[in-house]
């Protein structure tokens, strides 16, 4: 029997309703932010991420040539292909630019619960404004976004310019190596890295930065940061919001782009992979042949979200079978079509099934049995069986109708 690719999943009915529940949460976060969708391609030119996503993403992407020649990769993450999006097609556009995606990412990662060798990201980029108010508008919309879904969740609000000014001196590939050390808590491999470049005596501030919680403590382990102002501003912004976060000035992000704020967001009951969100404030648009904008944005793993839901989610439509007779059945699908328009979902036998069958059948799959016999089709009425408690009532198809919608509001 043929297998899916390792690393990928298939999605049955209830599971896909739920994640669709879900989704839809998020979208009507991100419209009522006034984050708009936008969708690019599945591959892209693997130059798109290779130029500045970082080492961890490079080894994990999936690529390949085309009958071209072309080096192509699927896309790891959304960022990178946003920005060259807006460069290619809206870099004229009036600023800012909210816009949101909901789409499938691959990474060749070793799979277990949560980590994925294709998921999907719910993200968003805030394009072209460059201040304090942007930073917190894009971690309070990841705040009520996280708030939607109802999981319990921890979020955790950063700044690179501690780290960067504290490895100021260390040349840019070199710093990159220190804070991918820093990001995965590798201790021992920073203290290694800092001892051969003659470095030591950096080890201790950074891990104190890396343990501190405290915006003046972290101002004073570091040193003058230049973005000192905007960071309290952000601050500000967000304990006037009423945000719940908690400082992390050892946040440095897997991917390379960022540069100012950072944010993560962790799932409280999941184990290993628990990062269910991560951000921060990022520049691309000049590498990708544009002017420098500046932009900020954060993308939400999909897939542990829901694996951190488990089976809280249980959106279940009203069902109904609509049974017959077979020389009642035009007008049963006529009556069928009727609870279809109302927004019922409604099913009928296509076996050939005799009437006490089709309800047999009916009473494993749905909820209400919507009888038409020979009575029911000269009178104009339904018969409507609640198939829960065998309740049974003679009605007009309004009331048919409304009596479903009313079961379905109840549960
Ligand atoms: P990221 O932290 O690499 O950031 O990914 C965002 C989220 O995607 C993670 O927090 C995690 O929940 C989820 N994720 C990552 N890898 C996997 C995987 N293998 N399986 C399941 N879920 C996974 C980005 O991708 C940036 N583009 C975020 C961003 C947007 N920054 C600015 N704008």
């Amino acid at each position: 029997m043929l297998q899916k690719p390792r690393g990928t999943r298939d999605f049955l009915p209830d599971e896909m309703e739920a994640r669709r529940t879900i989704e839809w949460r998020m979208r009507e976060v991100a419209r009522c932010w006034g984050y708009r969708e936008v969708c690019t391609p599945e591959f892209e030119n693997l130059e798109l991420f290779t130029m500045r996503s970082g080492e961890g993403i490079v080894e994990e992407m999936y690529i390949f040539e085309d009958k071209g020649g072309r080096k192509l990769a699927l896309r790891p993450e959304i960022t990178a292909a946003v920005i060259r999006m807006f460069i290619n097609e809206a870099k004229v556009a009036p600023k800012p630019l909210r816009w949101c995606y909901f789409a499938d990412c691959f990474r060749y990662e070793r799979p277990q619960k949560g980590r994925y060798r294709q998921f999907w990201q719910f993200g968003v980029e805030l394009i072209g404004a460059d201040t304090a108010r942007a930073d917190a508008e894009v971690i309070m919309l990841a705040a009520d976004m996280l708030n939607a879904t109802g999981i319990a969740y921890d979020l955790k609000v950063g700044h690179l310019s501690f780290m960067k000014n504290l490895l100021k001196d260390l040349e840019y590939s070199a710093q990159r190596r220190m804070m991918a050390h820093l990001d995965k808590k590798d201790f021992d491999g920073l203290k290694n890295t800092l001892e051969s470049m003659n470095k030591a005596d950096l080890c201790n501030s950074l891990i104190a930065l890396v343990n501190c919680r405290d915006l003046a403590e972290a101002f004073e382990i570091s040193g003058p940061v230049p973005e000192k102002e905007r960071i309290n501003q952000t601050i500000e912004i967000l304990d006037a919001a009423g945000i719940e976060y908690s400082l992390n000035f050892g946040i440095a992000r897997g991917l390379d782009y960022y540069t100012g704020m950072v944010f993560e967001g962790f799932a409280q009951n999941l184990g290993a992979e628990n990062q269910i969100l991560g951000g921060g404030a990022y520049r691309l648009a000049h590498l990708f042949g544009g002017d420098d904008v500046a932009s900020c944005g954060f993308a939400l793993g999909f897939d542990r979200v829901m694996v951190s839901l488990g089976e809280k989610i249980h959106r279940k439509d009203t069902v109904v079978a609509v049974v017959c007779t077979n020389e009642c059945r035009n007008h049963a699908l006529e009556v069928a079509r009727i609870f279809r328009r109302a927004g019922i979902r409604s099913e009928m036998d296509l076996m050939g099934r005799g009437l006490g069958a089709q309800i047999a059948h009916a009473s494993k799959s749905a909820d209400f049995a919507v009888v038409i016999g020979q009575r029911e089709t000269e009178s104009g009425n339904v018969t409507l069986k609640n198939l829960h408690t065998g309740e049974q009532k003679t009605l007009d198809p309004e009331s048919a109708i409304a009596e479903v919608v009313s079961h379905g509001a109840r549960r």
